[in-house]
Formats: C-alpha cells, sequence, structure tokens
C-alpha cells in the first residue's frame, strides 16, 4: 500500500535499482550510483567529444603531468551504461604515459565490468573512442609547440 507520492517515488526507485542490479551485476550498479571522474578540467592538454551511432556522445578531459596523466574528466548525455563505461575508461587512463593510453580498448571495460547486455557494449568503445581522441588532440597540440 503506497501512503504517499514520496513512497511511491520511493518504491520505483526501489524497483529501478533492483532491475539495474539484475541485469548489469553490482559492480556497475555501484558506478552508475556514484560514477568517478564526471567532472569538466578547465584548460585540458586534451579533449574530445565522440558521438555515437546511437546519438549519445561522451566528452573527455585529460590534463598531463611530468608525462602521465594527472587529472581526467569525462561528460556524457547518454545512456547509464555509457555514464559506468566513462568512468571506467578515465579510471583506467590515470596515471598512464600516452602510449600506455593507446593500449586501452574497449574489451577492456567490458571485462572490468564483467561483461555487459550485447545492447550496451558500444558504450565501452563509445567510452574508449573519447579518451583515444582526448589524447590525439593533446599529442598535436603538443606538436604545434
Ligand atoms: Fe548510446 Fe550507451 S546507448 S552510449
Amino acid at each position: 500500500m503506497v501512503d504517499t507520492f514520496d513512497d511511491f517515488v520511493e518504491q520505483l526507485q526501489s524497483q529501478i535499482d533492483e532491475d539495474t542490479r539484475q541485469t548489469y551485476g553490482e559492480k556497475v550498479f555501484q558506478r552508475w550510483k556514484n560514477p568517478r571522474y564526471l567532472q569538466v578540467i578547465a584548460d585540458p592538454h586534451g579533449y574530445a567529444k565522440e558521438t555515437g551511432s546511437c546519438g549519445d556522445s561522451i566528452e573527455m578531459y585529460l590534463k598531463f603531468e611530468n608525462g602521465r596523466v594527472s587529472d581526467i574528466g569525462f561528460q556524457t548525455d547518454g545512456c547509464g551504461t555509457s555514464l559506468v563505461c566513462g568512468s571506467y575508461a578515465a579510471q583506467m587512463a590515470m596515471g598512464k604515459t600516452p602510449a600506455e593510453l593507446t593500449e586501452i580498448g574497449g574489451e577492456d571495460i567490458l571485462t572490468e565490468l564483467g561483461g555487459l547486455p550485447p545492447e550496451d557494449e558500444h558504450c565501452a568503445f563509445l567510452a574508449v573512442a573519447a579518451l583515444q581522441s582526448a589524447l590525439e588532440d593533446y599529442v598535436s597540440r603538443r606538436n604545434k609547440d
């Protein structure tokens, strides 16, 4: 029995949370609730925005210090999975050199997450595409200096 509108909303949220847990697993659920590195970074050394065939976009911001990623942020206007994949792409990139960054692929994110439903796998590749494009931006800016 639902007493108030607030109770109704709370029950609905609980149901959504439970469904998400069941479909995506605990690791994805926890990151969806707490997306690390979801931030805009001022004056990034590398930046890119990539839009997938689904129409969603992920932006990636990179800062380097002593040849390694010292700060990173991402934004997305996309699905919950793009939020999780952007967050893990950023986490995997922290502290890496440009050469090490090129080795990060969409499969690595899928492995880290223990897999995603097939219809969501492209979200991991979109996050990595944004990361790699931000790296390209960094490299091309550096080559101009
Ligand atoms: Fe487009 Fe996930 S559905 S990025």
